[in-house]
């Protein structure tokens, strides 16, 4: 019998990190690798927050923390919600978490019984039907296609949900997709959630303030007043701020669900650093000029390798609302053969063909639970894109 548990064997490892781990290998072994997997801006922590951690070291904040985050992160996480969301939260209702995916995580293991369900439209986050399984509960992957912006179709939530449905997890601008739900589209979700009142719904907001083509952000409990009581609405600063390495996040919900949520924080990590706490206070209370600043370049970025990939044989890619990436089809690739002999008989196959070929790293669409297709950030330097895309373009004018 395994030393290991059980729950292992319910669980993938991440198949971005992955990618992440290969492009690094293949380059420390001297090849010429762009890497596009990874989901993080290459833009630096912008200094005003850097000073903040620095001075909170000098000041010797340094001690552990009230589990659930100092109060003033948490005020200045309320002020943030009701600046941009009209959201109103006391502290009681705020959790902030080591990065928001342990909020997401604390969430589902303080609410999941074995055979609840979580309804998760795809493409999905790698991570959300791992956290599921490991949390004990069922995922319900609902696909949304291309044809439908990669959004969910009130018609397809509505039948996705039964008696066991616990969560439905919304995530706009999302990771893969980039895709992004404006406030009628979402208005169309809300309205068929407030008819289940036992359905609660966990929207990740960590991509908000990344969003293109003066497009406005929004979220259900600002949608609709009737979720408030029932929803957490998860956010961060790894994204907007630049601070991925930093590992803060943030929730706002009802109390008695940050109570459950906080012992079990309480009783694993406790208090996220102090130290990145106090960056937070300044990320969200401090200057956010950056901010359009970065997306200016993004959108650029986001144009440049839309146009570029459509200029590839075989491969479609829609050109979405927000976040960092673009999830492109590459059906027609399919059945070809590649510069090594081998069919491309999958998405899959596919990216280990071109990463073999032309030492571009992207990750395979069957990986967030709709292929054939990819996915590549954009959040890397407009030459490196540049060159990732012509690559891409001969890799496909090369199949036979
Ligand atoms: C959709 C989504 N949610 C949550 C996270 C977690 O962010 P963090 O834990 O860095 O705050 C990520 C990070 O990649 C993400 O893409």
């Amino acid at each position: 019998m395994s030393f290991l548990s059980a729950a292992l064997d319910r669980v993938k490892p991440s198949a971005t990190i992955a990618v992440t781990d290969k492009a690094r290998e293949l380059k420390a072994a001297g090849r010429n690798v762009i890497g596009l997997g990874s989901g993080e801006p290459d833009f630096d922590t912008p200094a005003n927050i850097k000073l903040a951690a620095i001075h909170a070291i000098e000041a010797g904040k340094t001690k552990y923390t009230a589990v659930d985050g100092i109060p003033e992160l948490k005020q200045a996480i309320i002020a943030k919600f009701k600046r941009e969301n009209s959201l109103d939260y006391k502290p009681n209702q705020i959790i902030v978490g080591t990065g928001g995916k342990q909020v997401l995580y604390n969430a589902l293991v303080a609410t999941l019984n074995p055979g609840d369900e979580v309804i998760i439209p795809a493409p999905y986050w790698v991570s959300y039907p791992e956290m599921v399984a490991l949390a004990g509960g069922e995922s319900v992957p609902v696909v949304c296609t291309a044809e439908f912006g990669f959004k969910l179709q009130p018609q397809a939530l509505e039948a996705a949900i039964t008696p066991k449905t616990k969560w439905v997890i919304l995530n706009s601008p999302s990771n893969p997709t980039g895709a992004a739900y404006s406030h009628a589209e979402l208005k169309a979700l809300t309205d068929v959630l407030v008819r289940h009142p036992h359905v609660w719904v966990m929207t990740d907001d960590m991509y908000e303030h990344l969003v293109y083509d003066d497009f406005v952000f929004t979220t259900p409990a600002q949608i609709e007043p009737k979720l408030f009581d029932r929803t957490l609405t998860v956010n961060g600063v790894s994204k907007a701020y630049c601070m991925t390495g930093w590992r803060i996040g943030y929730a706002g919900g009802p109390a008695q669900l940050v109570k459950a949520m906080t012992t079990i924080q309480s009783q694993s990590t406790s208090n996220p650093s102090s130290i990145a706490q106090w960056a937070a206070v300044e990320a969200l209370n401090g200057p956010q000029d950056f901010i359009p600043t970065h997306n200016k370049v993004f959108k650029e970025r986001r144009d440049l390798v839309v146009s570029m990939l459509n200029q590839a044989n075989g491969i479609d890619c829609p050109r979405p609302e927000g976040a960092f990436y673009v999830y492109p089809s590459c059906a027609g690739t399919i059945g070809k053969t590649a510069p090594s002999g081998n069919v491309i008989g999958n998405d899959q196959d596919f990216v280990t063909e071109l990463l073999e070929a032309e030492g571009v790293a992207v990750v395979q669409g069957s990986a967030f639970g709709l292929g054939p297709a990819f996915r590549i950030s954009y959040a890397t330097k407009t030459a490196d894109l540049e060159e990732a895309c012509k690559r891409i373009q001969r890799f496909c004018g090369n199949l036979k």
